[in-house]
């Protein structure tokens, strides 16, 4: 894969100046002299940072001041600033407001670099797994999805899923909270689901384009619909308050070293996560058959992170992912 630095964009560079001179005004053409850009591209980057969520005042004859407080810490300014990856979260998008980080993404994955991230502060449309809908209410939880684009075999590509999973669980642990793996996707704390990944792929029979990873986290939700009540929770609920941009960079972190290790064959280290941070190994679990439910106990997970299972007549088996759709 291509692993580019990318530099300040221009826009960064505009944001800099602002957030230098707090809150004192400084005029257009200041900007545009420094940066060596004209004042129309200067009007342009402000109008942008303003849509995401800075508070920049403009006055007429003054210029721009950027306001005290910035209105919320989920910025690609603010992540973007000591994010320790090359390219995991290097080329940030951000929404207020959007459909679906997952759908957008696949929108927009042909022409972004790996390691693109589409973040949004809500949700109009979240996209479970299943069919189902992951609610996605504005400032409660994290939503964002992941470009990535392995030059692999399609059989390796859900491993990427599980992946995702042992990333954010060493997330979570560096900051103190000993999250679980339900296999194959659900992140669970004190036996309540508080994440999950979708993971979403564009192939032909042979080539994957892109693939789309897609995470939810319930951060600060204080209520949940009834049908899932007993079984979500959120960090807040669970004790913990958690920063949407130290989480992140956490996570960007995490997934870049264990993604990189993955394309050179070596599972080791995500295979260890999962099997310790295990929420279903040595349990009783059930397997979903079509319109059946059989009663297994899961054993283990093998070396492509599949889960071996032994049903109460004593049969093995190996139970797959089986999520590849777009
Ligand atoms: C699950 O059902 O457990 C998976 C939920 C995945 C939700 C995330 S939120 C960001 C991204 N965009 C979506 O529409 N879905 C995923």
């Amino acid at each position: 894969s291509n692993i580019d630095i990318k530099s300040k964009s221009t826009k960064e560079r505009v944001m800099d100046i602002l957030s230098n001179s707090q809150e004192k005004y400084i005029s257009g053409e200041d900007i545009s002299e420094k940066l060596g850009i004209s004042r129309a591209s200067v009007w342009k980057h402000i109008n942008n940072l303003k849509k995401e969520g800075f508070d920049i005042e403009s006055r007429s004859g003054m210029g721009y001041a950027l306001k005290g407080k910035i209105s919320n810490n989920l910025t690609p300014y603010e992540i973007k600033k000591n994010l320790n990856t090359e390219f995991i979260g290097q080329n940030i998008e951000y929404f207020e407001t959007i459909d679906s980080t997952n759908m957008y993404a696949g929108k927009i994955a042909n022409k972004s670099p790996e390691g693109t991230v589409v973040i949004a502060n809500e949700q109009t449309k979240g996209k479970g797994r299943t069919g189902r809908r992951w609610i996605s209410k504005e400032e409660e939880g994290l939503y964002f999805s992941l470009i990535l684009k392995p030059e692999i075999a399609i059989v390796k590509a859900s491993f990427l899923t599980q992946l995702a999973g042992a990333a954010l669980v060493s997330a979570f642990e560096n900051m103190g909270i000993d999250a679980k793996i339900k296999w194959p996707n659900d992140i669970i704390l004190n036996g309540k689901k508080i994440a999950g990944v979708l993971t979403e792929m564009s192939a032909e029979i042979d080539r994957i384009f892109y693939i789309v990873i897609g995470i939810g986290i319930n951060l600060y939700n204080e209520n949940f619909d009834d049908e899932i009540k007993e079984k979500a929770s959120s960090l807040l609920k669970e004790g913990y308050k958690v920063s949407r941009k130290d989480f992140l960079q956490e996570f960007f972190k995490e997934f870049e070293a264990m993604y990189r290790e993955f394309l050179c064959d070596n599972r080791n280290e995500v295979l260890d996560i999962l099997r310790k941070k295990s929420a279903v190994i040595g349990k009783e679990i059930y397997v979903i058959d079509g319109k059946k439910r059989k009663k297994a106990k899961a054993l283990n997970i093998d070396s492509y992170g599949n889960l071996e299972v032994r049903f109460e007549d004593g049969e093995e088996k190996t139970v797959f992912t089986g999520e590849i759709s777009i």
